[in-house]
């Protein structure tokens, strides 16, 4: 085993005016536009909703512990699991011992086959950065070592035949608990790149462009307190011209994202919280980052068909109640895929062309995913019945999908509407109703017509001013077919679902 290629991948019809360092034979780097891994956020069932999004931009998994992999990946299967369709995918691991993360990474490419694993170096959550054994700390904390960084990635390359890439921050700052200043400078982190590359081979970093505090300071402040220094990720990318560095931290907006790649130095920009926030954020990214077709050209060529999101070539959730549904456990079902492994590569060569373009409207996103969560309950229905006040398998499929009322007129409505329904699946399992009866489509529909269908129906972008400019220039002001009921009402809450 090598360490694998570092390759370009994903297809391309039309590359945009610029193009990065990792771009090859016509092929433009999946990474370009990524989606940060985030705890809690990004399961299966929001990169999904993103995927529906955006065919091409380049996703991840929550951190997953080493230890976990480890001992859970034959029992618990769904750990790791995901669909077809949301290649190219990186899977994220947390851990120090460089054997249990050789190990784990092991698992994740020859059984999960993720298409590239990455080391957590930037995560400053006291349970990981301040453990009782120094030697078992992870994270951020893991940035204090350089040499031990290398060491482990060295071993999960070597390890794999995939791609090995570290996401790391700027530095750690001193606290009063621990003083040392030395840790917080450009000259810091770019002896951490070098030791890091020379010791391992690794040849992608992606970088928070903040320094992590260790102690003191919670998750959220550690997003928000230390000062964003994007300048010093363009310094290394400068610095080490034959590295890729990937540009995290604070983008708001494909713009922004823009403005950071159009040097070509950068290999990539990552978005968390945003895209988390409000996933139509992710609309423009295959036309203006990878050159495909605008999904309005693709919606009038397909003038007349009111959907196109059945035009997946691959249906995820068929793939998914193959591989988990009926056989369960390790021995997966009627795997339809690559020999016997829990995950396949497949598809993911197979992207391309315009039938599998994403979604052109919200209202196309919302349907096909409900069909995707219709096939998640039916799997779920013993656990429903025996838990009927937590609903924990629904929950999850509806948290993943609130964003996709960011910025619509009835964005806060179809939010409290999904919660409301949940109350009454719970009444209704307890009054003695089978679960069959229970339908995730019919949540959405139902919570999905407190918004406004000119948002619902409008050509899918970031922000829904576009679309009810020409309400109103057609209709005038507050005129619309249904919902409306508050205008963007959603934006606290986003901010109290982030963590
Ligand atoms: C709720 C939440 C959970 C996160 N979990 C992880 C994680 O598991 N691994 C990781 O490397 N970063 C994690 N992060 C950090 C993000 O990946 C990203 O680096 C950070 O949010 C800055 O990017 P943004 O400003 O685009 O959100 C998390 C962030 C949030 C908001």
């Amino acid at each position: 085993m090598g360490g694998g290629g570092d390759d370009a991948c994903g297809a391309t019809s039309q590359p945009p005016v610029w193009s990065t360092r990792w771009d090859s034979g016509g092929r433009i780097d999946s990474h370009r536009i990524s989606v940060a891994p985030m705890l809690e956020c990004t399961d299966t069932h929001f990169r999904r909703v993103c995927r529906l999004v955006s065919r091409r931009a380049h996703l991840w998994t929550e951190m997953v512990n080493q230890d976990a992999v480890v001992h859970s990946w034959r029992s618990k299967p769904e750990m790791l699991a995901y669909g077809d369709e949301e290649h190219p995918l990186t899977v994220q691991l947390g851990g120090a011992s460089p054997e249990r993360l050789a190990l784990a990474a092991t698992v994740c490419d020859a059984e999960y086959r993720y298409d590239e694993i990455n080391l957590n170096c930037g995560c400053p959550s006291n349970r990981v950065v301040n453990k009782k054994d120094v030697a078992t700390c992870f994270g951020a904390a893991l940035m204090r070592d350089p040499t031990h960084v290398g060491e482990c990635l060295r071993r999960m390359r070597e390890a794999v035949d995939v791609p090995v890439t570290v996401k790391h921050r700027l530095g750690v700052r001193p606290t009063e608990k621990s003083p040392d200043d030395s840790m917080d400078s450009y000259a810091f982190v770019s002896e951490f790149v070098d030791v890091v590359n020379q010791a391992s081979g690794v040849k992608h970093f992606i970088v928070h462009a903040r320094a992590a505090v260790l102690s003191g300071l919670s998750t959220t402040g550690n997003r928000t307190v230390p000062p964003l220094r994007h300048a010093e990720v363009h310094a290394l990318a400068d610095d080490f011209p034959s590295l890729g560095f990937t540009l995290n931290g604070g983008i708001e907006t494909m713009d922004q994202a823009a403005e950071h790649l159009e040097s070509g130095k950068l290999r990539g920009v990552m978005l968390g919280r945003a895209v988390y926030r409000n996933p139509a954020v992710l609309a423009e990214v295959d036309a203006r980052f990878y050159g495909d077709e605008p999904r309005e050209a693709f919606r009038e060529r397909y003038a007349g068909e009111a959907r196109v999101a059945g035009r997946w070539d691959s249906d995820g959730f068929d793939d998914f109640t193959n591989r988990f549904g009926g056989g369960g456990g390790d021995s997966g079902g009627n795997r339809t895929t690559e020999d016997d492994r829990l995950g396949s590569r497949g598809s993911f060569f197979a992207l391309g062309g315009t039938d599998s373009a994403a979604c052109v409207t919200r209202r196309d996103v919302l349907e096909r995913y409900a069909a995707y969560g219709d096939a998640v309950c039916a799997m779920n229905l013993d656990h429903m019945v025996k838990f009927p006040n937590a609903l924990l398998t629904p929950r999850r499929l509806a948290k993943a999908a609130l964003g996709l009322g960011h910025g619509a007129r009835g964005g806060g409505a179809f939010r409290r509407a999904c919660e409301r329904e949940f109350g009454e699946w719970t009444r209704r399992l307890k009054g003695g109703e089978p679960p069959e009866r229970l339908s995730f489509s019919d949540l959405v529909r139902d919570a999905s017509s407190e918004m406004h269908a000119d948002d619902l129906d409008a050509p899918l972008a970031a922000s829904c001013a576009p679309a009810r400019a020409h309400g109103e220039a057609r209709y005038g002001r507050g005129a619309g077919g249904g919902g409306g009921r508050d205008d963007g009402a959603d934006e606290g809450d986003v901010h109290a679902r982030e963590r």
